[in-house]
């Protein structure tokens, strides 16, 4: 479909010029944004139309002469205009410079189709929706509206958001974004899935025997302070990109690769997970080490007894035929001592004495950083010796697809706003069933009066010293202490004195 007119709302601001209009070079570059399409940022900022271009292209890299021509082809399908968010007269305005648009570009009778990405704070969400509503909806053609999270902070606030957004606008006009289903190993959990008979055949309680979800970051809230200490580790990643991405390992087969297939599927495994209890929850936050700040020596934190939690680690249970008994251990912090996000998946010990006491399989799906899949399996050490090793079957992409760029996600997911693909947007009753999972937790987190156990931990390390002991309550088995992917080298273990030889 083409879309002529995209609107960035909040164009002024970090989202804008980090994620959405680099997003947009990117397509512009690749060939993907349809040809005569005219960008036009909205923001209250007053600027020139020079310090607009400024802003919004200052992540967009271009180290060639090539890249530097398309950015300046770029510029040219920009234009920006300030105006408030809660007034008509500002709404009025931008609509006529859209339809001033739309005139010289000669569009046909139901063919001006209007975008709207709201890279907003969550305070101007609807009087946004609003005025776009009553003053610049597409008269003639169709208009989506993109908006990101957070949606609200519990099942109650969600839901009013929710109710406020549907009054205005109808579900298939919007998409809400979660960039973790823009990522390229997410967007493969169904392919690896579903199109191979091995994993399909193994997946379930019977085989696997716990399922860890980690997103670890080495950076703290550093100048973040205000929005993180309102939302915490729980509500920023978990409640929404890490239990998206354990909705795709777990759902069922859906009956089409279609949007509502997928996405009925994705509602359906939510809801047979009920609300996480305490007893199944590690609550961190981080202090000062390693020349780092403490979370609350922050200077942008207001309320410095806060007990926020940086790092949680939850465990959720499916109830349903496949996955009744399965831990799915999240595992989210900031200021580690690693930056990574991965899906690992651990199988059951083979069974019978044969090979008794030899490594868990595992399967990991490296979202980031570098994608891979791989997995650890148990191979005879070469040689003349006997014994089972450690080793894996290796699919990184680096190596593997060396001449191919991964697109960013926010990239993947505006060509499928343009292309009107749902898929991989949220939806409204998948976020119900999302929050339902998370609130009564976050509840009790946020009651001051239920003194709930939060531990420290060190900036710049794995987190609380009590994880080892959480994931090992729940069935992990870190069964070679010595094995760490990539593998640089065997050398190592061929050195070691083997064994003597079975024969
Ligand atoms: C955002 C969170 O949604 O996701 C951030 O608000 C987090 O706190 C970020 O750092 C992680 O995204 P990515 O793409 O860097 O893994």
């Amino acid at each position: 479909m083409y879309i002529p007119h995209s609107v960035v709302l909040g164009a002024s601001g970090d989202l804008a010029k980090k994620k959405t209009y680099p997003a947009l070079f990117g397509l512009f570059r690749n060939g993907f944004l349809p040809e005569n399409t005219h960008i036009i940022g909205y923001a209250r900022t007053k600027m020139t139309h020079q310090d607009y271009l400024a802003r919004v292209t200052q992540y967009i890299k271009a180290p060639d002469d090539e890249t530097k021509q398309l950015l300046e082809d770029f510029t040219q399908i920009t234009s920006y205009r300030s105006g408030l968010y809660d007034d008509d007269a500002s709404w009025q305005a931008l609509d006529e410079c859209i339809r001033a648009s739309e005139a010289k570009r000669q569009l046909g009778s139901g063919r001006k189709h209007r975008v709207f990405y709201m890279a907003l704070p969550p305070s101007v969400f609807v009087p946004v929706a609003e005025g776009l509503k009553k003053n610049a909806y597409a008269q003639d053609g169709l208009t989506r509206l993109v908006v990101e999270k957070p949606f609200g902070m519990d099942t109650q606030s969600s839901n009013q958001l929710g109710r406020e957004l549907g009054a205005l606008f109808k579900e298939d006009e919007i998409y809400r974004i979660d960039h973790y289903l823009g990522k390229e190993m997410v967007k493969n959990v169904m392919m690896v899935r579903f199109a191979n008979i091995f994993f399909n055949q193994i997946w379930d309680r019977k085989y696997i025997d716990n399922v860890q979800i980690t997103f670890k970051e080495t950076i703290g809230t550093e100048g973040r302070g205000g929005y993180f200490d309102e939302f915490g580790v729980i509500r920023d990643v978990m409640q929404n990109h890490l239990l998206q991405v354990l909705s795709l390992i777990a759902m069922e087969r859906p009956i089409s690769t279609e949007s509502e297939a997928i996405r009925d599927e994705k509602v359906k495994v939510l809801k047979c997970i009920p609300p996480i209890v305490l007893e199944d929850a590690l609550l961190g936050q981080y202090v000062g080490a390693n020349g780092k700040p403490g979370y609350l020596e922050d200077d942008t934190l207001k309320n410095k007894q806060s007990r926020t939690p940086t790092f949680a680690a939850l465990t959720l249970w499916i109830q349903n035929e496949r996955w009744e008994g399965v831990p799915f251990i999240m595992k989210a912090g900031k200021a580690l001592n690693d930056a990574k996000v991965e899906v690992r998946i651990q199988f059951r010990n083979v069974a019978g004495s044969l090979y008794k006491g030899s490594p868990r399989n595992e399967l990991v799906l490296r979202v980031q950083p570098g994608e891979a899949v791989y997995v650890k399996f148990n191979n005879k050490q070469p040689g003349l010796s006997y014994q089972t090793i450690q080793s894996d079957l290796d699919l990184t992409y680096d190596s593997r697809y060396s001449n191919m760029k991964i697109p960013d996600a926010y990239e993947s997911l505006i060509l499928d706003v343009l292309r009107a693909d749902h898929s991989n947007f949220v939806r409204d009753d998948e976020l119900e069933a999302a929050w339902k999972i998370f609130t009564p937790l976050l509840h009790t987190i946020d009651n001051p009066t239920a003194k709930v156990p939060i531990t420290t931990y060190p900036y710049g390390s794995r987190g609380p010293a009590e994880l080892d002991g959480f994931v090992r309550r729940y069935g992990y088995d870190r069964s070679d202490e010595n094995y760490d992917w990539p593998v640089q080298s065997l050398s190592s273990t061929s050195e070691s004195a083997p064994p003597p030889p079975r024969l």
